[in-house]
C-alpha cells in the first residue's frame, strides 16, 4: 500500500485511534506577552498496545518541527524519529508514521512547537486589560472543548486522560497559574521558570493556565484546602463574595457527594475578555468578570445570585466531569445536566431565602421550549465532528439534562438519589463513564426499572403533552409528542405522573408507560351526575418536577383557575399552569383569550419567578399582537400594565429597609417591563432617577437593581432627532469599569422604538470599544421596531461577525437574537435563501431551529388573526378594574 494512503485512513475520523495511550505529559510552555507568540516542548509518556508504525494525535494552529519529533522506548536507549510528520488541518490531527513498528509497551514522545497567542477566546489566547492606564496582554488557556490541541499536540478527547507535569518560563513580575500549585521557582533575570507539581490525572480539556497581572483575596476550607479569587490589580474586594461561597460550596459537595475535592488548592480567575460564562478547569476555574466579581456598591441581587450560581456550577463539575468524566461528548449532558442541577442544590442550601428551586422551572421552561422543536436533538447527540460539539453546549444538555435529573430525583427520593451518586463517583472516580453506567448504579440503589424510565428521556428528542380529561367519572390521560408547530410527533415517554386533588394532602403517583390510561379517582366525582364534586381541582405535575406539559380539559381548567384566584396552588404548580397554557397558545392548541383570562387570573400574583415568566409571556404576546391584531395592541398592553403595575406600586421604587433578595430582583424586573410596554407613570420617574445618576453615580436614587429599568426607559425616549439619552448612557458605559455595568447598559440600547437609532447601537456593539465576548448582550434586548433593520444589519456585517465570532459559540447568539422573533413565512424563506450558501456544522442546527422559530411563529399569527371573540374579551379584560385600590 502506497504510504500517502496509510495516512488518509486516518482522516475524517471521529475519534482518534487507540493504538498508543497517553499517560503523562511533561510539557514546558514560554509564552511571550508582547509579541503573543508562545514556544514549547511536549514530551508525552505513552503505551503502545497494539502493532503500530503510526501515531496519531491532535494539534492545530501550532508550527511543528518535524525534525524536533522523536520516539523513545526504555528497552533501546536510543530514539526514533518520524520518517513523515503531517499536520491534517482539516481534521486537527498530526501523523507520524515511523520506518518500523513500534514496540508494544512504554515509550515517550517528544515534540516542540510554537504557536500564537490568539485573539479568539479558545485554545492560548490573550485576553487585554488596563494596568495603571497602560493596555497589558495576559495569557489565558480555554481549552473545552477541543482547543487543548491549540496548545500543545494531545491526545484530545475526554476519555484519555493522563497526568500533566506543567513548566512555564514568564516574566518575572507576572503571576502564572495553573491546575496545580506551584513546586518550584527559579528566577533568571527578567524571567522565572516554575514548576509545576503533577496533576492527578485528568481529561486535556481541563487543562489551565493563567498568566497575567492580579490581586487575590484567600480563605480555606475546614479541611484546609486554600481557595483564591484572582481578579484585576485593585478590584480584589469584589471577589469577596465569590470566595466565600467556593469555601462553603467546597464543604458541602464533599458531604454531598461523600468525596473529598481532590487537589490541593482551588484558584478561581476573572479574565477580562472570556467565551462561556465560566470553565471548570481542574483547579483553576476560569470566569466571565461579570460571573465571579460582585460590587456592593454597584452590583445587583441578580448580579450576586448569578455568581453563586455559576461558582456552585463549575465547583460542582470538579465531580461531576473532572474527577468523573463523560466517555465522550455524547454525554456532555453529565456534565452539564448534572453542574447545572447540582448549583441549584448547593445555591438552595446556601441561600435558602432565594427559592431558588421556584427559580429552577426557568431553566425547564426554555428546556421545554428549544425541546419543542422539529430540530430539537436528543440528551445523547451523536457526535461525529469536533465542530459538532460547540453547539451541544445548549438547553438540551443544560436545561432538560438537569430537568430530567431533578424528575428523576423526585420519583426515587432524594435520600436514594445522592446514596447512589456518592456512589457512582466513588465507582468512577478518575476514569470516564457514560450515561448507562449512572443508570445501572441508580438502579442497583433503588430497585426501580431506572434505565427502562430515563432511555426514554434521553435517546429520543422531544417530550410528551398529556391531555387529562374527564369522561364519565373518570380520569382519561393521553400522552403525545408535545411540538411547538402544533402537529403532533410520534414519541412516547414513560412519564412520573403525580396529581393531587384538591389539596396537598392527597397525592397519586404512578408511570404512565403507554399512550393513554383511564384513572379511578372515586373520591373525586359527585355520584349523582360523575361530574367533579364542587370546588375540587386537580393539579397534574405536582410542583412541576416532571419534563413535560399537561393540557386540562375545560371544566379541569376551570377549576384550576379558581384555585389560583383562591390562592391553593403552590407558586411552582402556579407557573407550571400559566407556562403550559402560554406553551399550547403559542402552539395554536388553546386560544390567546383563554391564556390572557388565566392571566387575570393572576392579579394578586406576587412570587417572582412566577411574575418574572408573566413578563416574559407578555413580551411574547405583545410582540405578536402587534402583528396579528394591532387593532387591539393597545387594550392588550393595557391589560399587561395593569396585572403588573399593581405588584410594582406595592414594591416602590426604593429598596425598603431589610428588604428579601427576591423582592429586589422582582423590583427591577417589573419596572423594566412596565418600561418597555410604555407605561407613562414609570418611564417618567426612572427617567428622572437616570438623570439624577448621571450628575452623581453615587446617588441612591437609582440602585444597581432598577439601573437597567432606567436605562430601557431612558431608551424608549430616544429617536434620531433627540440622543441625548443614548449619549449618557454611552457616557455611563465609557466611564465605569464594572464588567456588570457594562452589560446592563449594552443590553438597554436596542431597546429604542427608533429603527436608526438600534442601528447605532448595533454598530456600536461592532466598535472597538466594546469587547468581543459583550457583544451579545446587545443582542438580547432588541426592540420589535428594530426588528428589521437588525436583519439587515446582519447581513451586511455577516463576513465580519462570521470572522470575528464564527469560530466559537457566541455566533449562534447573533443569529437567534436575530432571527427567532420574525413571525411570517417570507421571512423564513428570506432567512433559509441567506443561511443556505454560508451555513457551516458549527451554525447549522441553530439556523435551523431559528428558523423553525419563525414558521411557528407565522402560523401563531395566523391562529390569532382568525381567533372570534378575542376582541370582546381583551376589551372585557383591560377596563377591568383588577384591583379595588387601582
Ligand atoms: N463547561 C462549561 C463552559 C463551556 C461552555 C465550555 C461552552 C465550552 C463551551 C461551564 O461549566 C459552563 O457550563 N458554564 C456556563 C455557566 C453555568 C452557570 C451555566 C456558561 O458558560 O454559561
Ligand atoms: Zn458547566
Amino acid at each position: 500500500m502506497a504510504e500517502g494512503q496509510c495516512i488518509e485512513r486516518f482522516k475524517s475520523q471521529p475519534r482518534l485511534p487507540g493504538f498508543a495511550i497517553p499517560r503523562r505529559y511533561d510539557l514546558f510552555l514560554r509564552p511571550d506577552l508582547s509579541s503573543c507568540r508562545f514556544a514549547g516542548s511536549a514530551q508525552i509518556a505513552v503505551d503502545v498496545v497494539d502493532d503500530t508504525r503510526f501515531l496519531i494525535l491532535n494539534a492545530a494552529d501550532l508550527d511543528i518541527d518535524g525534525g524536533s519529533v522523536w520516539f523513545r522506548n526504555p528497552s533501546s536507549s536510543k530514539e526514533v524519529r518520524p520518517s513523515e510528520v503531517v499536520l491534517v488541518e482539516d481534521d486537527e490531527i498530526l501523523v507520524l508514521r515511523f520506518d518500523e513498528f513500534l514496540p508494544r509497551g512504554s515509550g515517550v514522545l517528544g515534540i516542540g512547537f510554537r504557536g500564537t497567542l490568539n485573539d479568539k477566546m479558545k485554545g492560548f489566547y490573550r485576553s487585554v486589560y488596563e494596568h495603571n492606564g497602560e493596555k497589558k496582554n495576559m495569557a489565558v488557556t480555554q481549552f473545552e472543548p477541543v482547543d487543548a490541541r491549540r496548545c500543545f499536540p494531545c491526545w484530545d478527547e475526554p476519555a484519555f486522560k493522563a497526568t500533566f507535569k506543567m513548566t512555564l518560563e514568564v516574566p518575572c513580575d507576572t503571576i502564572a497559574l495553573s491546575n496545580m500549585p506551584v513546586m518550584e521557582e527559579k528566577l533568571d533575570g527578567l524571567v522565572k521558570t516554575l514548576s509545576f507539581q503533577e496533576s492527578p490525572i485528568m481529561s486535556t480539556y481541563l487543562v489551565a493556565l493563567v498568566i497575567g497581572l492580579f490581586d487575590y483575596v484567600e480563605a480555606s476550607t475546614s479541611d484546609g484546602i486554600k481557595v483564591r479569587v484572582y481578579c484585576q490589580v485593585g478590584k480584589s474586594s469584589q471577589g469577596k463574595f465569590a470566595l466565600d461561597v467556593a469555601v462553603k460550596t467546597l464543604d458541602l459537595y464533599k458531604k454531598y457527594f461523600a468525596v473529598p475535592y481532590s487537589l490541593p488548592k482551588l484558584d478561581m480567575v476573572a479574565i477580562p475578555d472570556f467565551a462561556a460564562g465560566a470553565m471548570e478547569n481542574y483547579g483553576l476555574v476560569t470566569y466571565r468578570e461579570i460571573a465571579l466579581l460582585f460590587d456592593d456598591r454597584h452590583s445587583a441581587a441578580s448580579n450576586r445570585q448569578r455568581v453563586a450560581v455559576v461558582v456552585a456550577h463549575e465547583l460542582a463539575h470538579q465531580w461531576f466531569g473532572n474527577l468523573v468524566t463523560m466517555e465522550w461528548w455524547t454525554h456532555l449532558w453529565l456534565n452539564e445536566g448534572f453542574a447545572t442541577w447540582v448549583s441549584y442544590l448547593a445555591a438552595d442550601s446556601l441561600f435558602p431565602e432565594w427559592k431558588v428551586w421556584t427559580q429552577f422551572l426557568d431553566e425547564t421552561t426554555m428546556g421545554l421550549r428549544l425541546d419543542a422543536l422539529a430540530e430539537s436533538h436528543p440528551i445523547e447527540v451523536d457526535i461525529n465532528h469536533a465542530s459538532e460539539i460547540d453547539e451541544i453546549f445548549d438547553a438540551i444538555s443544560y436545561k432538560k439534562g438537569a430537568s430530567v435529573i431533578r424528575m428523576l430525583q423526585s420519583y426515587l427520593g432524594a435520600e436514594c438519589f445522592q446514596r447512589s451518586l456518592a456512589s457512582y463517583i466513588k465507582k468512577f472516580a478518575c476514569s470516564n463513564a457514560k450515561t448507562e453506567d449512572l443508570w445501572a448504579v441508580l438502579e442497583e440503589e433503588s430497585g426501580e426499572p431506572v434505565k427502562m424510565l430515563m432511555n426514554s428521556w434521553t435517546k429520543q428528542k422531544g417530550y410528551p403533552v398529556v391531555y387529562a380529561k374527564v369522561n364519565n367519572g373518570n380520569l382519561q390521560l393521553e400522552q403525545t409528542q408535545f411540538l411547538s408547530s402544533g402537529c403532533e410527533g410520534n414519541g412516547q415517554w414513560i412519564v412520573p405522573i403525580t396529581l393531587c386533588c384538591g389539596s396537598y394532602a392527597s397525592q397519586k403517583k404512578f408511570l404512565l408507560k403507554t399512550k393513554s390510561e383511564k384513572l379511578d379517582v372515586p373520591e373525586l366525582f359527585n355520584p349523582e351526575n360523575q361530574k367533579i364534586s364542587g370546588s375540587v381541582w386537580i393539579k397534574f405535575n405536582v410542583d412541576q418536577t416532571g419534563f413535560y406539559r399537561v393540557k386540562y380539559d375545560d371544566e379541569l381548567a376551570a377549576g384550576l383557575r379558581h384555585a389560583i384566584e383562591a390562592n391553593q396552588l403552590s407558586p411552582t404548580d402556579r407557573f407550571g399552569v400559566l407556562d403550559d397554557s402560554f406553551a399550547l397558545c403559542m402552539a395554536c392548541k388553546q386560544t390567546l383569550s383563554s391564556l390572557l383570562s388565566l392571566m387575570a387570573a393572576f392579579s394578586e400574583e406576587d412570587e417572582y419567578t412566577v411574575l418574572s415568566q408573566m413578563i416574559t409571556i407578555s413580551y411574547k404576546v405583545i410582540s405578536t399582537a402587534a402583528d396579528a391584531t394591532p387593532e387591539l395592541l393597545a387594550d392588550i398592553k393595557q391589560f399587561l400594565i395593569n396585572l403588573l403595575w399593581h405588584s410594582a406600586e406595592k414594591l416602590g421604587w426604593d429598596p425598603k429597609s431589610n428588604e428579601g433578595h427576591l423582592d429586589a430582583m422582582l423590583r427591577g424586573e417589573l419596572l423594566t417591563s412596565l418600561a418597555e410596554l410604555g407605561h407613562d407613570i414609570t418611564t417618567k420617574e426612572a427617567v428622572r432617577r437616570f438623570y439624577a445618576f448621571l450628575d452623581d453615580r453615587n446617588t441612591s436614587l437609582l440602585p444597581p437593581d432598577i439601573r437597567k429599568a432606567a436605562y430601557v426607559a431612558v431608551m424608549q425616549t430616544v429617536n434620531s432627532s433627540n440622543k441625548l439619552g443614548y449619549e449618557s448612557l454611552l457616557r455611563v458605559y465609557r466611564e465605569t469599569d464594572l464588567s456588570q455595568e457594562k452589560g446592563r447598559i449594552l443590553s438597554a440600547l436596542a431597546s429604542s422604538p427608533d429603527p436608526a437609532v438600534v442601528l447605532d447601537a448595533l454598530n456600536f456593539l461592532l466598535s472597538s470599544e466594546v469587547r468581543n465576548q459583550d457583544a451579545v448582550h446587545g443582542l438580547a434586548g432588541i426592540s420589535k421596531e428594530g426588528r428589521d433593520v437588525a436583519w439587515v444589519w446582519l447581513k451586511e456585517n455577516w463576513d465580519h461577525i462570521s470572522k470575528t465570532w464564527g469560530s466559537g459559540f457566541l455566533i449562534t447568539r447573533f443569529i437567534s437574537s436575530i432571527v427567532s422573533p420574525f413571525n411570517s413565512d417570507e421571512k423564513a424563506n428570506e432567512i433559509e435563501e441567506f443561511f443556505a450558501s454560508r451555513t457551516k456544522p458549527s451554525i447549522a442546527r441553530t439556523v435551523k431551529q431559528s428558523i423553525e422559530r419563525v414558521r411557528n411563529n407565522a402560523k401563531w399569527v395566523k391562529s390569532i388573526e382568525s381567533e372570534q371573540s378575542l376582541g370582546d374579551i381583551v376589551k372585557e379584560l383591560a377596563d377591568k378594574k383588577l384591583h379595588p385600590s387601582f
